[in-house]
């Protein structure tokens, strides 16, 4: 029997957006299909079921746990799959420049249920474990090293700037203050001196007080920002034209890249807009598929909670 850390839950497979995603990917038999973002597999076995068996499949993802997801979703694909480990940006990089063009790439950023609720992973205020937060576990560096080792001010601006952390700096003090005493070991010692940094009423206000510097420190751990940085002009690199792809982020910094390159992308001329006529030469290279992100259903939402804050970006290559 596999460990439970590597057994698959039901609750693990909830696709967010399915629906959506099926019609704005239009994925079609013969076709080669990217999930960028595997997981448990949950879009990659609705998006596999569009290729009537016919196309093949590659599913990537940075965490070596979701394998047995993998081993089980090739079992029932129909088609060929492979599995890529890695960060996307350098398996997209890395497939583009080997050649390959895909019909349809899907990323469905963030972490994955299975990562959330397993508490051994630390990635949850909601339950003391571990201060861990990689999702790669073989990553240098951990939320614990971070933590410890980061000064006040990297602190402060990380949870500013990937948390929108109102209590940023008070939360950054506290932390080198206690940190002198001993090293942070566990998920719990953070939130308690979270909650000791901030004001009484914002420990009752918007959600758990510690959700925005949880959010901040995974994002920095993972280097989540600037991979997906990477990724997007490596994905639109390795469609064909005519491909199509699409990003569900969880939060405003990602869909801000994700909006701003689509933007780029679609206008194509870089040249400044004092110019009379454009000098660059450059042609859009894709063409948005809807103008404003598609948010959930309100009975998606009910019975997904976690699919609440999804805004969903699409684009066609030219
Ligand atoms: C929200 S989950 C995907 C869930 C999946 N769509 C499903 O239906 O089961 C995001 C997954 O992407 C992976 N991931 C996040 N950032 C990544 C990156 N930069 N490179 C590769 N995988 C990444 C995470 O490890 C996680 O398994």
């Amino acid at each position: 029997m596999l460990p439970s850390v590597l057994r698959p839950n039901a609750t693990d497979h909830v696709p967010v957006l399915a629906d959506e995603i099926r019609a704005l990917l239009d994925v079609r038999p013969g076709q080669t299909v990217i999930d960028a973002t595997f997981g448990a597999g949950g879009h990659a076995a609705l998006l596999a079921a569009e290729l009537r068996r016919k196309g093949k499949f590659i599913a990537v993802d940075r965490d070596p746990t979701v394998k047995p997801y993998f081993e089980s979703f090739k079992r029932r694909a129909g088609v060929p799959a492979r599995f890529l480990s890695g960060d996307y940006a350098d398996v997209l990089e890395r497939l583009a420049d080997n050649g390959l063009r895909a019909d349809a790439i899907l990323f469905d950023l963030g972490v994955s249920s299975m990562q959330l609720d397993r508490p051994e992973r630390g990635f949850s205020y909601a339950s003391d474990a571990p201060l861990d937060m990689r999702m790669d576990p073989s990553a240098e560096h951990s939320a614990r090293d971070l933590v410890n080792e980061a000064s006040e001010r990297e602190l402060t601006d990380i949870f500013r700037g990937f948390g929108e952390e109102r209590y940023s700096r008070q939360i950054a003090r506290a932390i080198v203050r206690r940190r002198k005493q001993a090293p942070f070991e566990r998920t719990g010692e953070l939130v308690d001196t979270i909650k000791g940094a901030i004001p009484t009423p914002a420990r009752f206000g918007d959600g758990h007080p510690a959700r925005r510097v949880f959010q901040a420190l995974r994002i920095a751990v993972n280097d989540e920002l600037a991979s997906l940085e990477t990724a997007l002009p490596a994905a639109l690199a390795a469609l064909r034209p005519g491909g199509r792809m699409a990003v569900i982020s969880f939060h405003s910094l990602e869909d801000r890249i994700v909006k701003r390159f689509l933007r780029r992308e679609e206008h194509g001329c870089t040249c400044p807009p004092d110019l009379p006529v454009c000098v660059c030469g450059r042609e859009p290279s894709l063409r948005a598929l809807n103008r404003k992100a598609i948010r959930p259903s309100r009975d998606e939402v009910a019975a997904n909670p976690r699919a609440g804050s999804a805004r969903l970006r699409a684009a066609v290559k030219s």
